[in-house]
């Protein structure tokens, strides 16, 4: 094996034993260190074509784009194999698998002992973060799969750019991945190797070491997303007095040219790239809505007592059903070329289709397993996480400011849940702590089991998959943070997903949530007004821009609405959320008290609270 990289690569002496380890390990065929360049991307996916993973697109339609079609059986994050391996576990806390560290890296040890044979093992230097911003983090990612290498190629700044930043002595996060699928001699390999029987997606926060293992897909195996970018920065930022967030970060533009930046968590498949990516509606043309990011957001406090906040990737790994010119055109746009789709159904001219991406399906696919397909057939076409890979910069609304190595200053956070019942448009919190509480509670439901029934899953800053440390611990960092800022963001909460008794959407969504997002900016820049309701603030009728929209005065009443005693089921619900918090004592003081203070409120007031009718 070729080993004598040292010379002209790297001088990094951490860096080169711990991949020679790796390789000894691994014993992988051959060691390629990933450059980023052109060539490099070029040869990979021409291997990836050859080996019947890439399919090449229409290169008329889709210049320089490749559908990838996973095994079935690998198709999302695994929330259940995925592990953070902390000293203590209460330092995981109740909503983490925790596993033993010192036992972990036993079985990682059997599990990676020669896994690479017959496979070449990439080595992929990456940034999260402009190269040499002082916010950014490097990590060095060695991974079995070329397809990896090309879609970290995209969602990071990566190659030899990033070893000179990271220099002789430079600190960076190992992280270790493989298919886990070791090749026999002569054995010929599958077009989507994967192991998963055995998957373990790991954590060590401590030593910040990631080891991933039997998966090829999206944030098991493009480590520098959920893995570095959040499980780890988590409990870095956590150390050392900053965030990292699940959170798109966007620049809303008002007529006059004033702009103002917000962070908003909405779970998983809920809604943030729509958002970072909004379209104003017929009416208020004249806001525009710039995009710094749709997924991930680091956020600092600045010398002048504002915080800032950057984007870690560089590009969008994003829900291809439902993206369509309708609902998200900046979203198409950013397609056009250079893009990598997973999972989604080919069209018989070379080029791509998922469901809702037009009104009418075309008359034949090929699906996201290969088959053929025709409307009507029963099977979905593209598989309901299938993604597509874009280069950030190709977005036609990328704010002048997103590769800005000092972040935007953020002026307000939004959490957003995904509910049907008892969840008004918006309303804004209090103050600092009851916002956190908000933040802390949100939820979307998962249709269960039974026929009809929605459970809501309790999705605290949509961070549940993604906080690398106890989350009680973590609530308590938000109320410090925020406590320690002379003029904090005010925070507000959204729900885009409310329902009426037939079971349609209350609120038309998409490019008309720009009414709500203007409501709070305005909010923030002391320019709107707002009545108190027992749950937060809330706009009245008259502070919302409706130009461009019939929608009926009482259906705005009802979709205000708050049932007193449904809303008391809810504030009880939170305790049931927080009990196992309390019960290891990491629940912070202050929730015991606004939840007091959110029950005080809904005992006072009418069975049906209404916004003041006008
Ligand atoms: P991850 O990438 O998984 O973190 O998710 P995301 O939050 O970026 O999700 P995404 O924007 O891809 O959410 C897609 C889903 O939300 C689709 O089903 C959309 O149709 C739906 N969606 C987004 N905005 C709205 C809205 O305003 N109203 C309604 N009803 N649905 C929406
Ligand atoms: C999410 O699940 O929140 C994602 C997709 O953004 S993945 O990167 O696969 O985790
Ligand atoms: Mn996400």
């Amino acid at each position: 094996m070729e080993t004598n990289f040292t010379t002209n690569i790297t001088k990094n002496k951490k860096l080169i034993d711990w991949v020679n380890e790796i390789a000894s390990l691994c014993t992988p065929e051959k060691i390629h260190w990933c450059d980023g360049s052109e060539k490099e991307n070029e040869e990979l996916c021409n291997l990836l074509v050859k080996n019947g993973t890439y399919t090449k697109l229409n290169e008329k339609l889709r210049p320089n784009s490749y559908l990838a079609r996973s095994n079935p059986a690998d198709v999302a994050r695994v929330e259940g194999r995925t592990f953070i391996c902390s000293e203590q576990e209460i330092d995981a806390g109740p909503t983490n698998n925790w596993a033993n560290p010192k036992d972990m890296k036993e079985k990682l040890n059997t599990l990676f002992k020669g896994c690479m044979r017959g496979r070449t093992m990439y080595v992929i230097p990456f940034s999260m973060g402009p190269i040499g911003s002082h916010i950014s983090q490097i990590g060095i990612e060695i991974t079995d799969s070329a397809y990896v290498v090309t879609n970290m190629r995209i969602m990071t700044r990566m190659g030899q750019k990033v070893l000179d930043v990271l220099g002789d002595n430079g600190f960076f996060v190992p992280c270790v991945h493989s298919v886990g699928c070791p090749l026999k001699v002569g054995e010929k390999d599958v077009a989507w190797p994967c192991n998963p029987e055995n998957t373990y997606i790991t954590h060590f926060p401590e030593t910040r070491e990631i080891w991933s293992f039997g998966s090829g897909y999206g944030g098991n195996a493009l480590l520098g997303k959920k893995c570095l970018a959040l499980r780890i920065a988590s409990k870095m930022a956590k150390d050392e007095g900053w965030l990292a967030e699940h959170m798109l970060i966007a620049g809303i533009e008002s007529p006059c040219g004033e702009k103002t930046y917000i962070g908003a968590a909405f779970p998983s498949a809920c809604g943030k790239t729509n958002l970072a990516m909004l379209v104003p509606p017929k009416g208020l043309e004249d806001w525009k809505v710039w995009t710094v990011g749709d997924d991930i957001a680091w956020i600092k406090k600045g010398n002048d007592g504002r915080i800032y906040a950057i984007n870690p990737e560089a590009g969008f790994f994003g829900v291809a059903p439902g993206t369509s010119l309708k609902t998200n055109p900046n979203a198409i746009h950013s397609l056009e070329k250079n893009c990598i789709f997973t999972n989604v159904a080919l069209t018989d001219d070379g080029d791509v289709w998922w469901e809702g991406l037009t009104d009418e399906a075309p008359k034949h696919l090929i699906d996201w397993k290969g088959n053929e397909w025709t409307p009507g057939c029963g099977r979905d076409a593209a598989h309901p996480n299938s993604r597509f890979t874009a280069p950030a910069s190709q977005c036609p609304t990328i704010d002048p400011k997103w590769e800005d190595p000092a972040g935007v200053p953020i002026s307000a956070f939004i959490f957003g849940g995904r509910l049907s019942k008892n969840a008004p448009l918006v309303t804004e919190a209090y103050n600092w702590a009851y916002g956190v509480y908000l933040g802390a509670t949100i939820g979307s439901e998962k249709t269960a089991a039974a026929e009809g029934q929605a459970a809501v899953r309790r999705d605290p800053m949509a961070m549940l998959p993604f906080c690398g440390y106890n989350m009680g611990d973590y609530w308590s960092h938000w109320l410090n943070f925020g406590a320690k800022l002379s003029n904090p963001p005010k925070i507000f909460k959204v729900n885009w997903f409310r329902k009426n008794e037939q079971g349609k959407f209350m609120w038309p969504g998409f490019g008309d949530n720009m009414r709500v997002i203007k409501w709070i900016v305005e909010r923030v820049n002391g320019k709107a007004k707002a009545v108190e309701s027992p749950i937060g603030y809330m706009p009245p009728y008259s502070a919302i821009e409706w130009k461009g929209l019939d929608y009926p005065k009482a259906d705005f009443y009802k979709l205000m609405e708050v049932d007193k005693s449904e809303y008391s089921k809810e504030a009880l619900d939170h305790h049931a959320h927080f009990k196992p918090f309390a019960e290891q004592t990491k629940l912070p003081r202050e929730f015991v008290s606004e939840s007091m203070l959110l029950q005080l409120r809904l005992e006072r007031c009418n069975e049906k609270w209404e916004l003041p009718k006008e």
